[in-house]
């Protein structure tokens, strides 16, 4: 049977996203404390312990608002029309406007203050002077660093309309972050966090990447400790421990989970092109579950 309109409003499309200008590296004030990784290269050199003290946990939640801020504000801007090189400067500045840094900008290279993720983008995408379309689908995700600490968020956004399938896969990736976030809890082992996605995942018949995973953050950006998306069992059986603070950002894809790298060496695709969403929130272990430290004000009392 011929497909017709509604039924074709309906499917997300495959993309063919390609690589734009990049502009000109932004500045950041000097009196701004910059993370240590801005004065070598290669990898973080941190050594912190991934429980934090009941301050440093403030101190993230801190950072996390102003990240969480910044999300939000970027994502008013996703109109048809608006580059996101435009949605990085207004990030930006309103990150340093907050007296933070954004973490992302110079971190291993990266070029730009915030990750801008269209269509069948996984992760990693670089803001350029592609203007978005009707139809698009985009995560932003920010890090900034206040007072010693980072805290990481992202979250996805509609450009104009969209089709179904796309919403659908935006709804449950933000509700397995959120099941996995109330999984949570002190003497459980992380890999419940990957086998609770995984399994909510599953019944869509999505795909949940495995090659990027949450992470400790926190003095560091990504501190080594892994936090799979996957059921991973018997594998990354660290114990979560109270004060514990690391990313959930699960990425669920409506086709392969296999996926290709851009020659810019960061903007991460799926192999197939069908679409991709990712949602995160960086989190404290409590006896209560995990405690989100990425609200936007907002949202905070
Ligand atoms: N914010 C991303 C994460 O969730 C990391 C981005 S690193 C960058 O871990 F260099 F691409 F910005
Ligand atoms: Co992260
Ligand atoms: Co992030």
């Amino acid at each position: 049977m011929k497909k017709n309109a509604s039924d074709l409003a309906k499917r997300a499309p495959l993309g063919n996203l390609k690589p734009g200008y990049v502009s000109p590296r932004l500045s950041v004030p000097k009196e701004i404390e910059r993370p240590e990784y801005m004065f070598h290269d290669g990898p973080e050199v941190i050594t912190a312990s991934d429980v934090k003290t009941p301050e440093t946990v403030e101190k993230i939640r801190r950072a996390g608002r102003i990240a969480a801020d910044a999300v939000q504000l970027a994502g008013s801007m996703c109109k048809p029309g608006v580059t996101t090189d435009e949605i990085d400067i207004a990030a930006h500045n309103f990150i340093i406007e907050q007296g933070a840094y954004p973490s992302c900008l110079g971190y291993m290279g990266f070029p730009k203050s915030i990750c801008t993720s269209i269509n069948e983008v996984i992760c990693h995408g670089i803001p350029d002077n592609r203007p978005l379309e009707e139809g698009d689908i985009i995560n932003i995700d920010i890090t900034a660093y206040l007072d010693g600490v980072h805290g990481d968020t992202c979250a996805m956004f509609t450009v104009g309309e969209v089709d179904e399938e796309s919403k659908k896969l935006i709804e449950v990736t933000e509700k397995a972050m959120m099941r996995a976030i109330k999984a949570v809890r002190p003497g459980r082992e992380i890999n419940i966090i990957g086998r609770v996605i995984e399994s909510y995942a599953k019944r869509f018949n999505y795909g949940v990447v495995t090659d990027y995973t949450g992470h400790g953050v926190g003095e560091a950006f990504h501190s080594g400790l892994i936090v799979p998306h996957y059921d991973c069992a018997p594998a990354y059986n660290t114990i979560m421990e109270e004060g514990m603070v690391f990313t959930i950002e699960p990425m669920l894809t409506l086709g392969t989970v296999e996926w290709e790298q851009w020659e810019d060496d960061w903007t991460v695709v799926t192999a197939d092109r069908a679409r991709t969403a990712q949602f995160e929130h960086t989190i404290v272990v409590t006896a209560n579950g995990g405690d989100i430290l990425t609200l936007p004000s907002s949202s905070v009392a």
